[in-house]
């Protein structure tokens, strides 16, 4: 049977260029993996295009290079038998094909005397396994030996060989299963799940880069949860975040119970992705309850507690990022930020929402103030819709509050608005303690509502504060104006 050909996936002039530099070094060369799949999957055209060369993948590379305008450069991985070339948007890999297996990390030199068909089998599923043929006479011709064209239209991730052989060939390739039933909403076949659980400690040999990268694409999917509850019941979450799994179980004492905490938190990370692209509120959301775990008493009066859980969790954070080789810049310290303050708004919406309490919460949460409320709705996963309800009224009533509070006070950026240097002149002082004293007294003058967020009025409360602290005003301090405002 004529196999089929789609000159659709190939219009890119590029390809014709790869087909010809092929014809010029008499070798086959063909177009596999990602490329393929979401060229059938319509999930617009893919700028990394992987090429798999019958001979040397790094001679075709520096063939295709001589052939495009400005000869871009070649850079080659001699160990892996890989070679890059950048044009544009363009990110093309060339590798010749392999017998053994495909590996990105491997330490093991490459040896590229393989078929198509070896190197396609030894990939990691059988959707990315797909090619198309760049040889002029059979041009865009689909070489599918393990149909993977099937398994894209049955939405199934399934390995070429058995299972056991591609998964311990890379172990990443299970966190790799997950992540692609994640992101497109596919199945993964029983004998492979069943694959991952036994191989699942062989996941200690990988990179944590190469884990997190996984991790992140599953964070950035629609429905993290998919693939948070698949790593977790295949056992592979225990190796990657102990901290979310310890939040597992729910326990009960004296006929009271707590809810379970893993299954909430993969609620809540739903929830925010619903609401946000931003990956790091998303991280927020997955690392929010992670403090519960260590805090956790029962309390013979109050029931279960977990005092304190924001505190420490934001703490724990640090160690989660560091161990995952998580950037340890701003994104940590925002999602630090946004778990120590997951409780605040909850607090405020209890009560009466008083001005103060808002601009304190404003004043912590600085810029961050919206993702904080974002968070805190998708942290309501009560299926009781009328208490759902009001806690959503509640927070749109906080919400409300803190626009109209920024719009008088502007306590966002809060600036203080007498500086050190203002009150030592006011007062003919050096430096010294009353310095921050004072300063801390205007703060929390304008937070609590005393005096307004204003120059003047602040100056004039920080020569009371003064006199208070029993400080003598300098000539100059009876002239605001001269005092630099
Ligand atoms: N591959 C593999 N085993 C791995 C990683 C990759 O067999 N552990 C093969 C697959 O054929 C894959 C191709 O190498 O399609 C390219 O890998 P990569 O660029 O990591 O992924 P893509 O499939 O292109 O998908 P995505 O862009 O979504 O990561």
């Amino acid at each position: 049977m004529e196999n089929k050909r789609y000159q659709k996936a190939l219009t890119d002039p590029i390809f014709q260029v790869i087909s010809m530099a092929a014809t010029e070094l008499g070798l086959e060369a063909y177009v596999v993996g990602g490329y393929v799949r979401d060229y059938f999957l319509e999930r617009g055209a893919k700028q990394d295009i992987d090429i798999v060369a019958i001979g040397s993948g790094i001679a075709l590379a520096k063939k295709v290079s001589q052939m495009l305008p400005g000869t871009p450069r070649v850079t080659v991985f001699k160990n892996f038998g890989t070679a890059m070339i950048r044009q544009g948007d363009l990110h093309l890999e060339f590798v010749g094909a392999r017998k053994e297996s495909y590996r990105a990390d491997s330490r093991k030199p490459v040896v590229e005397d393989g078929t198509l068909e070896e190197d396609q089998k030894r990939r990691d599923f059988t959707i990315n396994a797909m090619a198309l043929d760049l040889r002029q006479e059979s041009f865009a011709t689909l070489l599918d030996p393990f149909q993977g064209r099937e398994d894209l239209k049955k939405g199934v991730i399934r390995t070429p060989l058995e299972p056991g052989i591609t998964y311990s060939d890379d172990p990443l390739r299970m966190i790799r299963a997950i992540r692609f039933a994640t992101q497109l909403g596919f199945e993964i076949t029983p004998a492979s799940l069943e694959a991952i659980e036994k191989n699942k400690d062989r996941i200690r040999i990988v990179s944590r880069e190469r884990i997190v990268d996984e991790l992140q694409k599953i964070m950035a999917a629609d429905q993290p949860s998919v693939g948070l509850a698949l790593l977790h019941n295949t056992g592979l979450l225990e190796y990657i975040l102990p901290e979310l799994t310890a939040l597992r179980g729910i326990e009960e004492i004296e006929g009271q119970r707590h809810k379970d905490n893993f299954w909430h938190t993969l609620e809540v990370v739903d929830n925010i992705c619903r609401a946000t692209d931003k990956i790091w509120l998303r991280w927020a959301a997955l690392l929010h309850d992670i403090g519960k775990a260590p805090t956790k008493r029962f309390d013979t009066k109050i029931g279960w507690t977990f005092h304190g859980h924001e505190f420490v969790g934001s703490k724990m954070v640090y160690s989660v990022f560091k161990r995952l080789r998580l950037p340890l810049n701003e994104h940590m310290k925002y999602v630090q930020k946004l778990v120590r303050l997951s409780s605040r708004p909850v607090a405020l919406s209890d009560d009466h929402v008083t001005d103060s309490a808002v601009r304190r919460l404003i004043f912590d949460a600085g810029n961050d103030v919206e993702d904080l409320m974002t968070l805190c709705e998708a942290d309501i996963t009560t299926k009781n819709p009328r208490k759902q309800k009001r806690y959503l009224r509640n927070f749109a009533a906080v919400r409300k509050k803190i626009k109209e509070v920024e719009e008088r006070d502007r306590i966002r950026n809060f600036q203080p608005p007498v500086t050190g240097e203002q009150i030592m002149k006011a007062f003919n002082l050096k430096p010294c303690r009353e310095i921050g004293r004072i300063k801390d007294a205007i703060k929390e003058g304008i937070l609590e509502g005393e005096i307004p967020n204003e120059p003047e009025a602040a100056y004039r409360f920080m020569i009371q504060k003064g006199l208070d602290l029993g400080l003598t005003p300098s000539g100059e301090a009876t002239q605001p104006n001269k005092g630099g405002l």
